[in-house]
């Protein structure tokens, strides 16, 4: 393990054994000082994940012109919202996170970079605390899973769903079908091991040589991810009714070094049922739909 993603990990352990009340608001710092990204990779990244959107938007005949959109996760910046709202022309987005990330500041700042690259105009409506456009709804410190959803056509999500126990995707799933039993759900997945973005001597899949009471005391409530594999995500939301409407997922090429350096890690029996390709699966977007 490299000396970063120890120190990483060293830090994770001290602020799990923080109460949430102080806890929280030391990651939220922690992960300001060393956040590296600047605002035009983010607003790029996200423009990539729009355009990613809209392919499969269109793939599965869905438009969100004039609709209202659930995101979970707001993370940092209200980057898929704005693509929502002023390419998308949604009416409304509705975003929740368990976190509180977003601030004036940098929202302020979003808003000239934003204007600036896509010659928009961004309108923030100036009596919110956050000064967020208008038809953008912000719901920090709120659990998905345990609140009234607003009505919505379309519920969305980018890297989220790696960091959600399997338990509580099942209640997301099981709640959207019972309060928006008409809605589209589209996911943007990312089901690699996080720590080899830390660490680039590890394999993508190398947390699959864990047993999962291992890898529970690998990681913390502030860096959670599950390991699911594409087949058990995609059980889940099949075992609730889910249609999936249209996949994709990458898959690691034999010749590759990503493939290359998963064969060299020793599968913990949970694993071993899946195939290569099941296992490697990257990048995976799915959209879903009641039956
Ligand atoms: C890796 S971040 C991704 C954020 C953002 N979507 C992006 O692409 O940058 C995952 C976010 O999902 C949020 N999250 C996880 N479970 C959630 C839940 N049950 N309800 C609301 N937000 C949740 C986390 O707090 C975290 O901010």
């Amino acid at each position: 393990m490299s000396l970063k993603l120890k120190a990483k990990n060293t830090l994770f352990q001290i602020l799990n054994m923080l109460p949430d009340k102080v806890g929280y608001p030391l990651y939220h710092k922690i992960q300001e000082w060393f956040d590296r990204n600047s605002i035009h990779y983010k607003i790029n990244s996200s423009h990539n994940s729009y355009l990613t959107f809209e392919r499969l938007a269109k793939e599965s005949n869905i438009s969100i012109l004039g609709k209202s959109v659930i995101e979970i996760g707001s993370g940092w910046l209200p980057l898929m919202p704005y693509f929502f709202i002023y390419m998308g022309k949604a009416s409304t987005v509705e975003t929740y996170d368990l976190n509180k990330h977003y601030n004036k500041n940098n929202i302020a700042n979003l808003n000239l970079k934003f204007s600036d690259k896509f010659g928009i105009p961004v309108k923030s409506e100036q009596n919110g605390k956050l000064n967020l456009p208008e038809g953008i709804n912000y719901y920090p410190k709120t659990d998905l899973t345990n609140v009234e959803l607003k009505n919505a056509d379309l519920v969305f999500s980018r890297f989220v769903l790696e960091h959600v126990s399997p338990l509580d995707i099942k209640k997301m799933h099981q709640k959207f079908k019972e309060e928006l039993p008409e809605a589209y759900i589209i996911h943007l997945i990312s089901p690699s091991d996080h720590r080899a973005y830390v660490d680039k001597n590890l394999s993508n899949q190398d947390f699959l040589r864990y047993s999962e009471k291992e890898w529970g005391k690998n990681h913390t409530r502030f860096d959670y991810h599950n390991r699911l594999r594409l087949p058990q995500y995609l059980e889940i939301f099949e075992e609730l009714g889910y249609e999936v409407l249209f996949l994709e997922f990458e898959s690691a090429n034999k010749d590759s070094d990503i493939y290359k350096k998963f064969k060299t890690v020793p599968l913990h029996v949970d694993y071993e049922k899946y195939s290569d390709e099941e296992l490697t699966a990257g990048s995976i977007n799915v959209v879903l739909k009641m039956k």
